[in-house]
């Protein structure tokens, strides 16, 4: 399985903080934002990443992470998305990368407590489809949101005014390797983007989509409350702990 991290966009719910820079090379708490993904994918055993950026300072995430070395990686692997057209435009640059694997896509702004390892042998057990992570939030409608009936999601509704549940879907989906011939029939959203909501939308109309509820807390980081309260969380408990045999848990602060 190989990893993805989204990291383009042009963070414009952070201006002025993004004007001249990426957001996703804004501090939270003590390190760049964009470590706080790449840390998820390694924990959970993928080292096999791209990154997609965009925008502004695009050149400097090679001079923060060159191969990821800091990460215990020995290679990382760039492209370019021009322009902000969503997030599942962003994820149809890895397709050459990909190259028929299944991909574990994280969100560059999104950032979580603990570790999706179970997760993703749930999802490489489950040898196709689609698999998305579930949290519950106070404030639904500023995420895409479910409704579910028992195990199963009926449909994905995008910042809806009225959310059918009490969970967002989080930044952090598993796919195989139609998703690209998903993605190559959405037409753009009313904001403009290719959402990643179609995308999931079309592997639960082809019931291909299974779900699983993400321990620890979760935090995106695009808005100033959020990226204030994404350096909080990190500060008072740690991101990214990772998982050990014996059950125990260890913090590591990325
Ligand atoms: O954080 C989880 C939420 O992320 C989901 O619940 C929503 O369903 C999903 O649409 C997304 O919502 P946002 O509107 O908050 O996403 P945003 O536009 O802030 O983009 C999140 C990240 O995706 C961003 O940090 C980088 C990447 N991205 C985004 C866009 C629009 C790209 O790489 N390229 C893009 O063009």
């Amino acid at each position: 399985m190989k990893g993805v991290v989204l990291a383009g966009g042009l963070g414009t719910r952070l201006r002025p903080l993004t004007a001249v820079t990426n957001k996703h090379l804004l501090p939270v708490y003590d390190q760049p934002m964009i470590h706080y993904p790449i840390r998820t994918l390694v924990n959970a055993g993928i080292t096999d990443i791209i990154i997609v950026t965009g925008g502004n300072s695009a050149g400097d995430f090679l001079k923060l992470l060159g191969n990821g070395k800091a990460f215990g990686l020995k290679h990382l692997n760039y492209t370019y998305q021009e322009g902000e057209g969503g997030i599942a435009e962003a994820l149809a640059l890895v397709e050459h990368f990909a190259s028929g694997d299944p991909v574990c896509v994280v969100l560059g702004d999104n950032i979580i407590e603990s570790n999706i390892s179970t997760a993703v042998r749930a999802y490489r057990h489950q040898g196709g489809g689609a698999k998305i992570l579930l949290k519950r939030v106070p404030d639904p409608q500023r995420f895409g949101v479910p409704e579910i009936d028992g195990r199963r999601v009926v449909r994905i509704d995008e910042k809806p005014e009225f959310p059918k549940s009490e969970f967002a879907v989080i930044g952090i989906y598993m796919y195989d390797s139609s998703v690209y011939e998903i993605i190559r029939t959405l037409k753009p959203s009313g904001r403009g983007e290719l959402e990643i909501t179609d995308v999931n939308n079309a592997y639960i109309d082809r019931n291909e989509m299974t779900w699983e509820e993400l321990e620890g807390w979760w935090t995106d980081a695009g808005t100033f409350e959020s990226l204030l309260r994404a350096s909080n969380l990190v500060a008072e408990t740690g991101a990214n702990k990772m998982e050990l045999t014996h059950g125990a848990q260890i913090a590591g602060k990325a």
